[in-house]
């Protein structure tokens, strides 16, 4: 037997390994069950008696000393393993974190609430009706006929069903006077459609209706109160001027435009409520008037952040909204 070409076996074996795996299967050959060093056991019986213990003896010290280096490299391997993966999965706590953007509050919706809490404040209280709306909401009952040459005006999105979007928040106003007894003080904030799109017109946009129907509800009270709204909106008194307009579910009718660019802007219809608008929504006329108003919310932001297109404040980009 030839211990001493084992022992430097081993021990360039073990030196060459760089895997704890590998280490356990270099052990198992020279320690295992069918190692090199149990064979050599094996055969210690066929030695001479006085041989047999000196060479029992020689095994026995290197089967130690191989163990000894079998657990020095298993240490060193556990550590070398143990460094790379802290380097691998380093974290680098100094780097600038992730931060996480925080959303603001659109400034449309901004300028929704700023208008509602106005009226609000004056006893108005907040009505809402759906945007699916049939055409007697959105035009029979607001006395636009059939054949009116005003359904034109509003260009709209029919639905296969007979439905339709609706053009504007005026509707509302019918379905409250159906549910309600006057008198009545309302405002309506909602997403109203037509088939319109350019730097003041966008597809979908909202408008607030404010319908006031009370014992004798006048033009003057109509224009007083906004011209009210219109200087707290604005924090100052703005160049506008009242434009007569026509509106079928109105008479009269006026329109208001604001001083924007080299031109106007115009921001909202309104006008005392037809009595056939009255008539079918089961008001007596004798008794009730009323004055009406349909804003553009939009328009109304568009002026007070001075944003040169309406469009923006639906293209969702972030770097425009989060000024808000
Ligand atoms: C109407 O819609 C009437 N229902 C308003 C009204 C209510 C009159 C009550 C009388 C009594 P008009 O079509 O003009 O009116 O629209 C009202 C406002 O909505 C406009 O002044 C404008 O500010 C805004 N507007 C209209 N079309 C668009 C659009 N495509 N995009 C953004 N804003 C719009
Ligand atoms: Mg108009």
């Amino acid at each position: 037997m030839d211990i001493t070409s084992i022992r430097k076996k081993a021990i360039d074996t073990v030196a060459s390994t760089s895997d704890l795996k590998d280490l356990e299967i270099v052990y198992k050959s020279f320690l295992g069950k069918n190692g090199e060093l149990n064979n050599l056991l094996k055969t210690l019986g066929s030695l001479p008696a006085d041989q047999r213990k000196e060479a029992g003896q020689s095994l026995n010290l290197l089967k130690k000393e191989i163990e000894a280096i079998y657990s020095q490299k298993q240490t060193d391997l556990v550590y070398i393993e143990s460094e790379r993966k802290l380097k691998s999965e380093k974290i680098d706590v100094t780097l600038p974190g992730v931060v996480k953007k925080k959303g603001t509050i659109h400034p449309v919706t901004q300028t929704i609430n700023s208008i509602s809490d106005f009226f609000i404040s004056l006893g108005f209280e907040v009505a809402s009706g759906p945007e699916v709306e049939t055409d007697y909401y959105n035009f029979e009952a607001l006395n636009v006929h059939a054949d009116h040459p005003a359904k034109d005006m509003h260009d709209t999105f029919y639905l296969g069903n007979g439905g339709l979007l609706r053009t504007h928040t005026s509707p509302v106003q019918i379905r409250t006077m159906e549910k309600q007894e006057p008198p009545l003080r309302i405002i309506c904030p909602g997403r109203v459609y037509r088939k319109d799109s350019d730097l003041t017109h966008t597809p979908m946009f909202h408008q607030i209706e404010g319908l006031v129907l009370e014992q004798g509800a006048s033009f003057a009270q109509l224009k007083g109160l906004l011209n009210d709204f219109l200087t707290d909106f604005f924090g100052q008194e703005m160049e506008l001027r009242f434009r007569p307009s026509y509106f079928p579910f109105t008479e009269p009718s006026a329109e208001v435009d604001i001083r924007w660019k080299k031109g106007w802007l115009e921001i909202l219809g309104c006008g005392i409520v037809h009595p056939n608008v009255l008539e079918m929504a089961g008001i007596d006329t004798k008794k009730y008037s009323g004055f009406a108003f349909g804003l553009g919310a939009e328009r109304m932001a568009m002026l007070k952040y001075d944003i040169p297109d309406l469009r923006a404040f639906f293209e969702n980009d972030h770097r425009f909204l989060k000024q808000f």
